[in-house]
């Protein structure tokens, strides 16, 4: 407990999902949680205030340098600047899989101005916040279908391939500032999005036969991840890729 207390923390897409539970567990770890997303974050914000913890909820689109600057703003003027940022924001459950050659060029700008150019807007929008802080951590999230190829998902792979590069090349360059950057590439986890999807039913059958721990991935099981890379305990830990998906690949 209290592993985050005094840090505030923004997390993109976090108005359900996995997004929700970040918000949910870093909140319960003592942090002040900005819930920022496109869609409605009162549940969830209601839900960590009535549990005793700290968050606001701004609605923020991260293809939008100006609604990030706002929320930025905001969070600075409400909670103080900003340590964490989860880039979790995306494109995800709602893509119909396809063939690749049935991916029109507006489908495949359309994930990748979320998936790969939202985080890269996100950060440019937190990092003078955190360089005012002194530290920062910043926590980009990827998939094992980028570590394994998923067949008919050809342009949400590609972008979070696009994640993975952000995090080395920006790893990199602000290491100086003291701001880590690392990357979670999650397995198949039974989000709302995926729950209600019976697209993934394939897929589910497919990574639960691959895993070392044999079970459905749940949102809380990426938690412990979050709590050591937004955490002291991970300080000498930066531009690295962190696979947490039952050990369903070996990576
Ligand atoms: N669930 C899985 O199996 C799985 C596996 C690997 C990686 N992931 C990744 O984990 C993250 C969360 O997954 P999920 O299943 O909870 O997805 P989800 O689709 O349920 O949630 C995504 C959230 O992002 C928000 N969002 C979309 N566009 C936005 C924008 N422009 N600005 C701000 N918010 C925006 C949505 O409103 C939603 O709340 C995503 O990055 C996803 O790619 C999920």
């Amino acid at each position: 407990m209290n592993r985050l207390e005094n840090k505030v923390a923004v997390v993109t897409g976090a108005a359900q999902g996995i997004g929700a539970a970040y918000a949910r567990g870093m909140a319960i770890e003592g942090a002040s949680v900005v819930v920022a997303d496109v869609s409605d974050t009162g549940s969830v914000v209601e839900e960590i205030l009535a549990a005793g913890g700290k968050a606001i909820g701004v609605n923020t689109d991260v293809t939008n340098d100006e609604s990030l600057a706002e929320m930025v703003a905001t969070t600075e003027d409400k909670l103080g600047p900003i340590e964490i940022l989860i880039n979790n924001a995306a494109i995800f459950a709602s893509i119909k899989l396809k063939p690749f050659m049935q991916i029109d060029n507006d489908e495949l700008d359309a994930v990748l101005r979320v998936n790969a150019r939202g985080p890269f807007q996100a950060t440019k929008a937190v990092v003078p916040s955190m360089r005012k802080n002194g530290r920062g951590k910043i926590i980009n999230i990827s998939s094992g279908t980028f570590l394994r190829g998923a067949p008919m998902f050809c342009h949400y792979v590609a972008s979070k391939g696009a994640v993975v590069g952000q995090t080395r090349a920006l790893a990199r360059e602000l290491g100086g500032d003291n701001i880590l950057v690392n990357c979670i590439m999650v397995g198949l986890t039974e989000s709302e999005g995926v729950a209600s999807n019976t697209q993934f039913d394939a897929a589910r059958g497919g990574n639960l036969a691959a895993r070392i721990i044999q079970r459905d991935m749940l949102p809380e099981d990426l938690l412990g991840t979050i709590y050591y890379l937004a955490s002291e305990d991970s300080d000498f830990v930066s531009g690295q890729c962190f696979n947490v998906d039952g050990g369903a690949i070996s990576a």
